[in-house]
């Protein structure tokens, strides 16, 4: 599976529709989070798994237990290949999460990648994710390395903030495409450095181009 998830963070149908057409040589997985899901829902899910791709469903469930299971049960009813909770949420809480049976994969939110922080906190958090049964990490590029050292190869590490080159946005703890994947980053989760591209289907070839490269 190509390791570029694309994050579809539009708020129109046509366009979601438009971006995949033009994406799909380069992605295999979709990222709907709650921009997306709010409007269209079941919708848009359907949509991307009629056109043969996979979608991660990142809504970042935080709540009690008993709510986040059965909001997993929602999601495995949906379809969908992965879906996010937050670490924060505890042990209880991830525990409900994977206690679900012939679920999606679960990747625990550690720390926002547009928040500074320091590794051992990142580490803190994917150590008791993987304790609890989950399946790896939504984690900064550049912590890619201690969670694998950590937690195990098998463990997924999947890292947005990658940016092509430095820029000031909201995202403080990035790095580039090449560089995630040479980490071993299992997947990259690419938003506005295509979505904003000129011409997002080369933006999405160039990023494909760079992490197939050894
Ligand atoms: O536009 P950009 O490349 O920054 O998009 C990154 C995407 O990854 C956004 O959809 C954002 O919600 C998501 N994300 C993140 N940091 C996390 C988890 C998800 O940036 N820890």
């Amino acid at each position: 599976m190509n390791k570029i998830i694309l994050a579809l963070d539009v708020c129109d149908f046509k366009k979601a529709e438009k971006l995949i057409r033009e994406t799909s040589s380069y992605v295999d997985v979709y990222k709907v989070g709650p921009m997306l899901f709010l409007r269209f829902g079941r919708e848009v899910v359907k949509m991307i798994k009629d056109s043969g791709k996979e979608v991660f469903l990142d809504l970042k469930f935080h709540d009690i237990p008993a709510t986040v299971k059965r909001s997993i049960e929602s999601a495995k009813e949906l379809g969908v290949f992965s879906l996010t909770v937050h670490s924060t949420g505890g042990e209880e809480m991830l525990k409900a999460a994977t206690s679900v049976e012939n679920r999606p994969r679960i990747w625990a939110v550690t720390v926002l990648t547009s928040q500074i922080t320091v590794p051992q906190e990142v580490i803190k958090r994917a150590k008791l994710a993987k304790t609890c049964g989950i399946d790896g990490v939504i984690s900064s590029p550049l912590e890619i390395g201690l969670i694998k050292k950590e937690c195990g190869k098998e463990f997924n590490v999947v890292t947005p903030g990658i940016r092509l080159a430095k820029t000031d946005d909201d995202q403080k703890r990035v790095s580039t495409p090449e560089a995630a994947v040479k980490e071993g980053a299992d997947f990259i989760v690419v938003g506005r450095p295509i979505l904003e591209a000129v011409n997002p289907a080369e933006a999405a070839k160039s990023i494909y181009g760079s992490i197939m490269k050894d």
